[in-house]
């Protein structure tokens, strides 16, 4: 077998490609009886699958109030409109568009800040500094499930008077000091969709231990009505099917074996990449564990010899997919070109993680032999990367 890479005529040992992500759903028999009692009684939403849904999910992050909504950006729509967000929220702009598009969105303004370089989540001293007598939000993420700083974070927001809401869109698996993910600052949304590890299709979660933003919410998730179609509030259809809550009942319980599983493949990517110089890796907050939503590497181009660019060109030829999030970061993307002047040559961080971050494949029931695979694919590119480079 030629054991060059095929970028340069080699072959690749993944020659129809394996996927980036796939969502591990239960075995079709699992579902097979909550189907037909769904399609039998017709009841395809609005029923007990939602509510059974949302009390195992409240079980498991500890958290009172969870409600099953069609998908986390709505769900962060809904959670800003509750609690009635004015002027400006303070964002990282290393983070999936949806974050900040649900500001925009809301005629708010988001206020970009740059992240910390070992652990990719929000520089908690940035935010302190992005305040101003606008600012009435702070918006975090757990980048690739990695929590931020949420301590730092909610004494800044305690002590500014500030709204503090996580964007847990990939907390599922989350583990912040020992504890699930679900009860911080004002409320926190999570996404169902199919890369995550709870995959119900599309969906979200918003857990809040606040009742007064969760019956804000049930009743903005149903256009504002509460039953006389004469509704106080302007609201939205933001409900989840009975299909959907019926499969993520079902991936609730296996949850922690995802976590772990996606721990397992991370800690061999770890092993086996370490010693080529030039890859680094995503710190996880001391003391937390990541869901590994994502398995995020830096590239030095000096170190590794090839950028991050030309590795994944290079990956591909091999039947690899990988992603480049998040480029570009938000703020430079072109619909936020209006602030430009606000943030040129400030969110350095972010510049370089997104332009030097790969993220290899990952999902909860991929084998160690592909672990494997993708390493060794790695290894020879690095051997060849002179060739490749000319
Ligand atoms: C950080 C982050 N926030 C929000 C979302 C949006 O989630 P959804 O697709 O469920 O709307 C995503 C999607 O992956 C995400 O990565």
């Amino acid at each position: 077998m030629n054991n060059k890479p095929a970028l340069i005529g080699g072959e690749s040992e993944f020659p129809r490609s394996i996927p980036f992500a796939r969502p591990t759903l239960p075995p079709f028999e699992e579902l097979e009886q909550g189907l037909r009692d769904i399609v039998e009684s017709g009841m395809v939403t609005k029923g007990k699958y939602l509510k059974e849904y949302e009390k195992a999910i409240s079980d498991m992050l500890e958290t009172p109030y969870c409600l099953g909504v069609v998908n986390c950006t709505m769900g962060l729509f809904m959670l800003l409109k509750a609690l009635g967000i004015k002027g400006e929220v303070i964002v990282p702009s290393f983070t999936f568009m949806s974050s900040f598009h649900v500001i925009e969105l809301l005629g708010l303004t988001p206020v970009f800040v740059d992240c910390e370089k070992d652990t990719f989540t929000i520089d908690p001293q940035k935010v302190e500094e992005a305040i101003t007598p606008e600012t009435s939000a702070i918006m975090a993420v757990s980048i690739f499930g990695n929590p931020p700083d949420i301590k730092s974070l909610e004494d800044i927001a305690g002590r500014h008077n500030l709204k503090f809401i996580m964007d847990s869109a990939h907390s599922f698996g989350t583990l912040y000091y020992g504890r699930p993910m679900g009860s911080y600052g004002d409320g926190e949304v999570f996404s169902t969709s199919a890369t995550k590890l709870v995959a119900t299709g599309e969906g979200g979660v918003i857990s809040t231990k606040h009742k007064e933003i969760y019956e804000f919410i049930k009743i903005f998730r149903e256009y504002g009505n509460t039953g006389d179609y004469n509704c106080e509030v302007a609201g939205i259809n933001g409900r989840l099917s009975e299909f959907h809550a019926l499969l993520g009942l079902k991936a609730v319980p296996k949850l922690e074996e995802m976590a772990l599983a996606r721990n397992h493949i991370a800690k061999t990517y770890r092993e086996n990449l370490t010693n080529m110089p030039g890859i680094i890796f995503q710190k996880i907050r001391d003391g937390c564990r990541s869901s590994y939503k994502d398995f995020a590497v830096i590239i030095d181009d000096i170190q590794f010899g090839l950028n991050r660019d030309t590795l994944a060109t290079a990956l591909l030829a091999e039947g690899i997919p990988t992603r480049k999030y998040f480029h570009p970061p938000g703020h430079l993307q072109k619909v936020y070109r209006k602030y430009k002047d606000r943030y040129t040559g400030r969110l350095e961080v972010t510049e370089y993680l997104s332009k030097n971050s790969l993220i290899l494949p990952v999902y909860s029931h991929m084998s160690p032999d592909t672990v494997r695979k993708i390493v060794n694919a790695v290894e020879k590119i690095y051997r060849f990367a002179p060739e490749i480079r000319k």
